[in-house]
């Protein structure tokens, strides 16, 4: 099968598709044929090294978490799958990005004939890290959440996963995101300059709590300038910041095969909206990061092997 593999920590062009041999079904695993797998910003920062301390990595090294696919192969033990059927689910072993995957039986869950395959690619990273940031910060009825970088994988979600809650959902993004936010009952602040007084004027009566999704300042500027109680300040990406304020710091760490078939359920009954806003071949892996890295994507990017 082919899967993208690279030799040393680099830039985009270290990507490569190799030949390399099929995954093995052993005792309690499954082998998927991937049907689509989405990319996320935070394999480029593995990529590249800057995650080294947190996630060591041995190369020739994989990547790839989400995947969708058709089950290929079970291994002894497995009961819950059978060769032909259609999941979704995630591994732990950056292998998502390849023609072939093995992955626990416990991390799968049936794709929803409702969900497309490039839908279905996206579920776990950003979908599951959303649902922990509006958990963690758990907004109230009346309340009014913010969230940064809102349209993007992970805030398109939590935005909208935070309206379900009933509270007022406040979305720094940039202008060219303000009618699909306001499409989700979305209020759309601009980021950049001003924006603190844009975040008062469209919250007069004060902001409760904070999801950051870009980092660069956000949780300085939720806890400091806005006085949020750090206990309602979620960062997916700034630790250091979270660290020296007591902000928390959920992500997709909280992932259960329950909680992806929950997200699932919800874009099959039309509940909740995951925009695609590009799919690419497995071999243009390289043009797929490339659009990804310059951080103006709305929804997900996906591969599709
Ligand atoms: N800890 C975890 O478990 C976890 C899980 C997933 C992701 N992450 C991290 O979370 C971050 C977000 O991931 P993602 O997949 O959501 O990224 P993404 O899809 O690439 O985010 C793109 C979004 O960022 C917005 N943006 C660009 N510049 C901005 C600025 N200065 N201020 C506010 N928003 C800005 C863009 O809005 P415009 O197009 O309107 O400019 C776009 O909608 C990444 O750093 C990723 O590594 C962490």
């Amino acid at each position: 099968m082919h899967a993208v593999r690279f030799d040393h920590y680099g830039d985009v062009d270290v990507l490569e598709l190799r030949e390399v041999d099929d995954p093995v079904a052993a005792p309690g695993r499954v082998v998927v044929r991937v049907k689509a797998t989405s990319i996320n910003p935070g394999e480029i920062a593995i990529r590249v090294g800057a995650l080294e301390a947190m996630y060591p990595t041995t190369f020739p090294c994989g990547e790839g978490s989400d995947l969708a696919g058709v089950v290929e192969a079970v291994g002894d033990g497995v009961d819950a799958w059978s060769v032909g059927d259609e999941v979704l689910g995630w591994t732990d072993e950056r292998a998502a990005h390849a023609e072939l995957v093995a992955v626990p039986a416990t991390q799968l869950t049936v794709k929803p004939s409702a969900l497309s395959w490039e839908v279905a690619g996206a579920m776990f990273v950003a979908p599951v890290t959303a649902w922990a940031c509006v958990r963690a910060v758990a907004p109230q009825a009346g309340e009014t959440v913010a969230v940064s970088a809102a349209a993007g994988g992970v805030g398109g979600v939590a935005v909208q996963l935070a309206r379900r809650t009933g509270a007022t959902v406040i979305g720094l993004a940039g202008p060219d995101n303000d009618a699909w936010l306001r499409g989700k009952g979305v209020v759309p602040v601009a980021y950049g300059d001003g924006q603190l007084e844009r975040l008062r004027a469209a919250a007069p009566d004060g902001i409760d709590a904070f999801i950051d999704t870009f980092g660069g300042g956000y949780v300085d500027l939720a806890v400091t300038d806005l006085g949020i109680a750090p206990d309602r300040v979620n960062t997916i990406i700034d630790w250091e910041s979270a660290g020296r304020v007591g902000a928390k710091t959920e992500g997709s760490s909280v992932v259960t095969a329950e909680i992806l078939a929950e997200l699932a359920a919800l874009v099959a009954g039309g509940e909740l909206d995951i925009p695609i806003a590009a799919t690419y071949p497995l071999t243009a892996v390289k043009d797929a990061y490339r659009e990804l890295a310059q951080r103006h994507t709305r929804g997900k990017i996906v591969l599709l092997p």
